[in-house]
């Protein structure tokens, strides 16, 4: 779930051979259900034409300031007014010094200059174009005021060079579009997400683990990040991308995320344990490959540290959201752990249903809280059940007063 659905976005495309990615960057927003508008400088359409766009927006592609029928509404004017954000992919290094240097001289500049929107720019140019100290002030300039960038990537680029310059990746700038979006009711507050599975090793080729993708942690850092966190996310092995913006620490037993937990929680007000910690690990882990003998053979196990109960226990303890993983008696167990571990909230989700729980899309949950209140989620993506336990940790934590 993003915050993308019923807005309304002007894409500004300016000329450059980026100029196919804006096309995709057009789907994955129309797709999200946003209202896009496209404005085109003369250069972008020698490179894909309006029409391509205007089909995939299903509205009007904006291409001259001077058209008698749109400028019958002074539609650079109408536009700006009722966009709830601005993106301008690609972004050439013409355009972002005309618009740093207050130049409007066509729809796309004319445009921006007259919009209160947010503006996000995603530059595409030759390294050198990019490094040049006149574009570095224009951009410093843009920051200063207000305006978000979407830094370019390295690569090899079209004109030969390899170096920064290349357009962001549509989905990188689909992701500054949702948190340019997103109300900030979580800047000032530092939050760490545990996320994944921990792998606690028998010998150097075989591990103890559970099916835990990460997923569900992923999308809480995802979430805490576009609502202006600073994210710290503990993770598990997994498959998963990082999201923008998020700082990981990447561990691979329970030992070492109680250790990578314990000394980052002083730096944190929020602490979201979605992990699934291994309860045991081998008493002795052996150095060389256990070789195939006998029929049977067992492993002793020693419990691990319960860095969740560990966390409650301390005098000053941040903001503490537990997870419950359960099979049955969900309420019941959850609540048993919610009281035992000294937590503010735990969110319990049946792991025995095929369409929640571990390494799926979607999750239902009953969401528990220390003053006895409940709230039940049905069945949705991570993603959404994410924003649902962010709006209960943010309203906690607006009623708390600083001595809390
Ligand atoms: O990663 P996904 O594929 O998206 O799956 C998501 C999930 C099912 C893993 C997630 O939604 C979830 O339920 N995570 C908690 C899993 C778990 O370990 O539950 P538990 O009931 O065993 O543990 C209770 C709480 O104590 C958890 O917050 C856990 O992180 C914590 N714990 C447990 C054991 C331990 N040694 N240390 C801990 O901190």
């Amino acid at each position: 779930m993003d915050n993308i659905s019923g807005k309304r976005i002007i894409l500004g495309v300016s000329g450059g051979i980026a100029v196919y990615k804006a096309v995709e960057l057009l789907r994955l927003l129309t797709k999200s259900g946003a209202d896009v508008h496209v404005v085109m400088t003369g250069a972008a359409q020698e490179f894909v034409t309006p029409l391509t766009f205007q089909t995939l927006s299903s509205n009007p592609v904006h291409l001259d300031l001077f058209n008698l029928i749109a400028e019958r509404e002074i539609s650079h004017i109408s536009l700006a007014d009722r966009a709830d954000l601005f993106i301008v992919a690609p972004a050439t290094a013409n355009v972002i010094g005309k618009i740093a240097c207050g130049i409007a001289d066509d729809m796309l500049t004319t445009t921006i200059m007259a919009t209160k929107a947010p503006v996000l720019i995603a530059p595409a140019m030759n390294v050198n174009m990019y490094t040049n100290p006149i574009y570095r002030e224009n951009e410093q300039k843009l920051i200063r005021n207000g305006y978000l960038f979407v830094d370019p990537v390295s690569g090899s680029l079209a004109c030969g060079w390899e170096g920064q310059g290349k357009l962001a990746a549509p989905e990188a700038i689909f992701e500054a579009a949702v948190a340019a979006l997103s109300i900030k009711d979580l800047a000032d507050h530092t939050i760490m997400v545990t996320a994944g599975p921990t792998r606690e090793e028998i010998d150097p080729v075989r591990y103890i683990s559970n099916h835990s993708s990460g997923k569900m942690g992923y999308a809480l850092a995802r979430a805490a990040v576009r609502r202006g966190a600073r994210v710290i996310l503990v993770s598990g092995p997994t498959c998963l991308t990082v999201p923008d913006g998020v700082e990981l620490v990447a561990v691979e037993s329970a030992c070492e995320m109680r250790a990578a937990v314990m000394s980052r929680v002083g730096l944190c007000d929020v602490v979201i344990k979605a992990a699934a910690v291994a309860d045991y690990r081998p008493l002795e882990r052996k150095t060389a490959k256990i070789k195939k003998k006998s029929e049977h053979m067992s492993i002793e196990l020693q419990k691990n540290p319960d860095i969740l109960a560990e966390l409650g226990a301390m005098q000053k303890r941040p903001f503490l959201v537990g997870f419950a993983a359960e099979t049955c008696d969900l309420s019941e167990y959850a609540l048993k752990k919610l009281k035992a571990k000294n937590l503010d909230m735990i969110v319990a989700n049946d792991v025995s249903q095929v369409d929640a729980g571990f390494n799926v899309e979607t999750n239902r949950a009953l969401l528990l809280f220390r003053n006895g209140r409940s709230e039940e989620c049905s069945l949705m993506t991570k993603d959404g059940l994410a924003v649902i336990i962010l709006d209960s940790i943010a309203a906690e934590l607006a009623c708390r007063t600083p001595a809390d």
